[in-house]
């Protein structure tokens, strides 16, 4: 169990904190061309958040191996003790978006019990993910018409009403012509497919499936937070190389041709997800800075299937307390 019990100190604001440390972190590097900064910036706070909490912790996805990541690696073990959890991390999801200033980059990082989440290579995924209605009726392996009239029926709407969201890459050609073949609209996103996955659970956002190849780490961190909001999460890996099989292989993925269902990606029955905007998003405002105050926009989900949208104000410079 890793919500707050009667014998668990850990509560969801603990878990929150983690996300937004890394957020206020990065987003003061909104706009300034530095991609590294913002990530290294994130990385620092997050680490730092993640060892005040009561939890015996275990890095299964994060900044990549020991030998390339001084922090945030993977195996990495952090927490004062307590509950033995695993946890995937991503401290900037959208490195270039928070460069750019572009919207939808968000601090990331889902909590599971110890084994309970996929260890994924750093290698490339394809991916379907849509909402709690239209979860039944997909399927990875499904022509893309076929998944969105599915959708469009299970959504009571014409599919020329269905919004796909794709990440804008060359690879995604056929598929952008295949989704206009059917009639659906389309949100082409330059990065950020976490939390274009997350919206087509959440009603309001206006986007129904997301569709297309992206990093497989992502792919268990989208897994997590569609499993607590009831949606579905298909993935495949795509590894580009001899090597990313390998590696796969290595990190106990026997057949690198299945399809990857949610509870592949993610087991167990206790599951908390958080994200912090770090800009304005779909899911979550970015963080604003006003006099020495900054607010910050994050949602947190329980697997017991509790959607919490948390609003927070930061007096700078003044030291967290625990449990505040
Ligand atoms: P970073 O935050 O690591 O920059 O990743 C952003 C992202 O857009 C992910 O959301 C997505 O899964 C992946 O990169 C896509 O990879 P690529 O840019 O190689 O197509």
């Amino acid at each position: 169990m890793i919500a707050r019990t009667s014998t668990s100190p850990v509560n969801t604001l603990d878990f929150v904190k983690v996300t937004e440390s890394a957020a206020l972190a990065a987003s003061r590097w909104m706009g300034r061309g530095e991609r590294d900064k913002a990530d290294g910036a994130a990385v620092e706070r997050m680490r730092e958040a993640l060892g005040e909490m009561d939890i015996s912790g275990r890095i299964v996805i994060g900044e990549g191996e020991r030998d390339e990541a001084p922090m945030l690696y993977i195996g990495e073990e952090l927490g004062r003790g307590g509950f033995e959890v695993d946890i995937a991390v991503d401290p900037v999801e959208g490195t270039n978006l928070v460069a750019n200033g572009l919207p939808n980059s968000i601090a990331v990082m889902a909590i599971a019990e110890r084994g309970c989440l996929l260890n994924a290579p750093d290698t490339y995924m394809k991916k379907l993910a849509v909402g709690p209605k239209a979860a039944p009726f997909v399927h990875l392996d499904a022509p893309v018409r076929d998944n969105i009239e599915a959708v469009a029926n299970a959504m009571e709407k014409p599919v020329s009403d269905v919004t796909v969201v794709i990440l804008d890459r060359p690879r995604h050609a056929d598929l952008v012509r295949q989704v206009r073949e059917a009639g659906a609209r389309i949100k082409l996103i330059s990065d950020g497919d976490v939390d274009a996955c997350i919206a087509t659970a959440v009603p309001g956002t206006g986007i129904h499936v997301a569709l297309g190849t992206g990093g497989a780490p992502e792919g268990v961190l989208a897994a997590a937070a569609l499993k607590c909001l009831g949606g579905m999460f298909m993935g495949r890996l795509e590894p580009r190389n001899d090597e990313e099989a390998r590696r796969a292989h290595e990190m106990g993925i026997a057949d690198l041709s299945a399809v990857l269902t949610m509870n592949d990606l993610v087991k167990g029955e206790h599951l908390v997800f958080c994200a912090t905007g770090i800009t304005d998003g779909d899911l979550a405002r970015g963080v604003r800075f006003f006099g020495n105050n900054a607010r910050t926009h994050s949602i947190v989900m329980h697997s017991g299937g509790t959607l919490r949208f948390i609003e927070s104000v930061h007096r700078l410079g003044a030291r967290p307390q625990q449990n505040a």
